[in-house]
């Protein structure tokens, strides 16, 4: 089965910090991919390359076999991928329906200039549904005449996710989703994209939450100084060497090598 991302060889510097040192990854259609690593360890720089958001200096990025490299972000959204931010900022002078309904793509772009009105009325009314639907099933229909700048760092991320839930992609991409929010919101959260795979919707998430990654992730990659150090799945992580040594350092692996022993 033909992967429906594939990251190959993937080099990036800032200027004279090298952050990506040929990161290669895919996700197969139905999966959930888990993208961990130590802070600074590249996590958001790979989402922004995939995503169309950050130029790799070298490697290649394919979408259902195509190559999206050089192609820019709101492109890369129609061929059916969308992604959250790891801190959402959200304009002040927009309600959460308003924003909501802007990340519609269906209304964006030449072609939607193309249609006729009636095809419009009946693209804005399917989007305000979608937009509803979506801002249910995330708890926000209580907030959402508010501004969208307004409700709490929790909420904008539950915001973020229903954003780009409005592109109705195949794959998500979100980075750290539950970062900063309350426990009951993140049962939610894990619900809600284990229903999105059960829809088949396929995801790459960033995630430092452990518990987290073994509830939601079918599969995982351990993300260390810019190089793909493990992948494996979510409970072989607490053994696998090279993600102890991320996390913990050389001496903690071989401590552990030598228990096991
Ligand atoms: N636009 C940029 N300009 C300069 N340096 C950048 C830029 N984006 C990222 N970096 C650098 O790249 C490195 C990796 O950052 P990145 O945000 O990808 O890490 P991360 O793995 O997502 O970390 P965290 O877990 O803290 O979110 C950092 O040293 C960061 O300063
Ligand atoms: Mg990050």
């Amino acid at each position: 089965m033909p992967a429906l991302l594939d990251i190959q060889n993937i080099h990036k510097a800032f200027g004279g910090n090298v952050v990506l040192q040929g990161a290669s990854l895919n996700v197969m259609p139905g999966e959930i991919v888990g993208l961990l690593g130590p802070n600074g360890s590249g996590k958001s720089t790979l989402l922004n390359v995939a995503s169309g958001f950050t130029r790799a200096d070298s490697g290649e990025v394919r979408f259902e076999g195509q190559d999206i490299s050089r192609l820019p972000a709101h492109r890369i959204v129609h061929h059916g991928m969308a992604r959250t931010f790891q801190l959402p900022s959200m304009p002040s002078k927009m309600s959460v329906l308003e924003v909501t309904l802007a990340a519609d793509t269906r209304l964006h772009g030449v072609w939607s200039t193309l249609l006729k009105p009636s095809a419009v009325r009946e693209a804005e009314a399917e989007a305000l549904q979608q937009a509803n639907q979506l801002l249910d099933s995330l708890l926000l229909t209580p907030v959402k005449q508010l501004a969208a700048s307004a409700i709490s760092g929790g909420q904008k991320k539950l915001l973020s996710i229903a954003c780009a839930l409005m592109a109705r992609p195949k794959l998500l991409m979100l980075d750290e989703p539950t970062a900063g929010v309350h426990p009951n919101l993140r049962r939610d959260i894990v619900q809600t994209l284990q229903r999105l795979r059960a829809q088949g919707i396929s995801q790459l998430i960033v995630e430092h939450d452990m518990h987290f990654v073994r509830e939601v992730c079918t599969r995982c990659i351990v993300l260390d100084r810019g190089q793909i150090v493990a992948d494996c799945k979510p409970e072989e992580l607490s053994s696998h060497p090279q993600v102890i040594e991320a996390y913990l350092g050389r001496a903690a692996a071989q401590a552990a090598q030598m228990k096991a022993a």
